[in-house]
């Protein structure tokens, strides 16, 4: 694998082009989960040349390289602005939503000791990152369920859930599966009066609703000026369009900052103080994150909000009128799901829009809310959404002609059963192959009776298989 003598950077390039070519499009629009596109390629230029400029610099040491600390002091300063906070409001940038998520979480833990284990109070609309932070963090989740006609969360479900142990509340702006946003000030108001911290899950939101509102769409207060509010997370390689790697969490208390800190002296090499999760790391997405915010400036960020909320409605009011299919909720942000009837199987839909080069992103059902295809709507889906809504319409009656996916007989009730620890990777390979499902195929894989497997299954059996899934498909 690695060759004897070192290769010239054009072959090298050469070969990322050919491993890329099977890849989903990060740009264009027709990818409507994972990647961010403002539509102008001298911005991504600009976000590009200043990540590489920091490529090599380590933020393990702000001493070290004070450059990293006057940027990020930049970029914090900026967020903190836009989200109702003020130049001196405490943040730390992370490599995303997940690290804020996880420092949010550890800074709630740490700021109150207990004896026993502490809990968080989470909708099951927020983000599993909630779930992941909890689980590395000995924290127990005390998952909540939201209204099953508009997917927010219900403040008085919430209210009931706190326990003496509780030390933080979640809340989304938006939560991602449905794009709308949760009662933030009546729920932060009810733990302030328990004496509870709350966070704001705006890893989506952060920057995007409010330049939506400023384009004329209802916002309701969700950021760090709602009373009861203590920290937010709010992503830039989201809406902020800079290249991953790049996300703010802010906290209302300098002395919460300081609990998602870490610091250890107990060994004998070189001091540890770290804000992050990682240590070592590239003050390349810190670079990209403060040009991508320089080079899009507030009406930048105001002209994409613009489009993107004409697009969303489009859309919107386009899957209404296409038969079979339904918006769920009422989409508050520019996050849009929808599901199919009886005879349109949205998982189905999704491989048929694939094969037209469009990505539609599957959720599974979850807690009463039915399977269905998730949107981002981006600054540069507008130039695309009537495409967009002509592959959905095409694709759902495609999906109709071919009819539901099938799991195959007996399957569900084999995986629910099987002890998954005691096959190997080779004959977990073997067994999916037998029912007609080929793992760890190149290109873009059909997905459709994947999805309605994992979908015929209770969720912890979906995730004991997701790993091994992932494991094989490292393999
Ligand atoms: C609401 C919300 N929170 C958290 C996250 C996690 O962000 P990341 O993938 O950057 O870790 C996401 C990602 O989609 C999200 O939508």
């Amino acid at each position: 694998m690695l060759p004897e003598n070192g290769r010239p950077a054009d072959e090298l390039l050469a070969e990322i082009a050919r491993l890329r070519r099977d890849d989903l499009q990060v740009r264009g629009g027709k990818v409507t989960a994972y990647v961010y596109d403002t539509g102008r390629p001298e911005v991504h230029d600009a976000a590009a040349r200043a990540y590489f400029e920091m490529l090599e610099v380590n933020t393990l040491d702000p001493t070290a390289f004070p450059s990293i600390v006057a940027m990020e002091k930049q970029v914090v300063g900026a967020v903190a602005e836009l989200l109702g906070g003020g130049p001196r409001t405490p943040g730390i940038f992370t490599s995303g939503g997940t690290e804020s998520i996880m420092l949010a979480v550890k800074a709630a833990r740490d700021a109150r000791p207990m004896a026993g284990r502490p809990n968080i109070v989470v909708p099951v609309t927020a983000h599993p990152a909630f779930h992941k932070a909890a689980h590395y963090l000995g924290v127990e989740v005390l998952p909540v369920a939201v209204d099953p006609v508009t997917f927010r969360a219900d403040p008085g479900a919430v209210a009931a859930a706190i326990t003496p142990a509780t030390v933080l509340v979640v809340v989304s702006a938006p939560s991602y599966p449905q794009g709308v946003i949760d009662p933030v000030a009546e729920i932060a108001a009810l733990s302030a009066a328990r004496g509870v911290l709350c966070h704001v899950d705006a890893c989506v939101g952060g920057w995007l609703l409010p330049w939506l509102a400023d384009a004329g769409a209802q916002v309701p207060p969700f950021d760090l000026s709602v009373p009861g509010v203590t920290s937010l997370s709010c992503d830039l390689h989201k809406f902020g369009y800079a290249p991953k790697g790049a996300s703010v969490v802010l906290f209302t208390d300098p002395a919460l900052r300081r609990a998602a800190y870490f610091a250890s002296a107990a060994w004998p090499g070189y001091t540890i103080i770290n804000a992050t999760v990682q240590s070592s790391k590239s003050a390349g997405p810190l670079g990209g994150a403060w040009a991508t915010l320089n080079a899009l400036g507030r009406e930048g960020y105001r002209e994409l909000a613009r489009s993107t909320l004409e697009a969303t409605r489009k859309l919107v009011a386009g899957i209404g009128g296409i038969p079979g299919l339904r918006v769920l909720g009422e989409p508050e942000s520019s996050l849009v799901a929808f599901t199919g009837d009886d005879e349109v199987d949205v998982f189905v839909l999704s491989d048929e829009a694939r094969k037209l080069g469009w990505f539609l992103q599957p959720q599974l059902s979850y807690a009463g809310i039915p399977a269905n295809l998730h949107i981002t709507v981006t600054g540069v889906t507008l130039a695309g959404v009537d495409a967009m809504l002509e592959v959905i319409a095409a694709s759902a009656e495609a999906a109709r002609e071919r009819g539901p996916a099938k799991v195959p007989d007996g399957l569900a009730e084999i995986l629910a059963t099987l002890d998954l620890d005691a096959l190997d990777d080779a004959t977990f390979t073997e067994l999916a192959a037998s029912v007609g499902i080929e793992l760890g195929g190149g290109g873009q894989p059909e997905m459709a009776v994947v999805n309605a497997v994992l979908d015929a299954l209770p969720a912890e059996t979906r995730e004991a298989i997701l790993i091994r899934f992932l494991s094989v498909i490292y393999t």
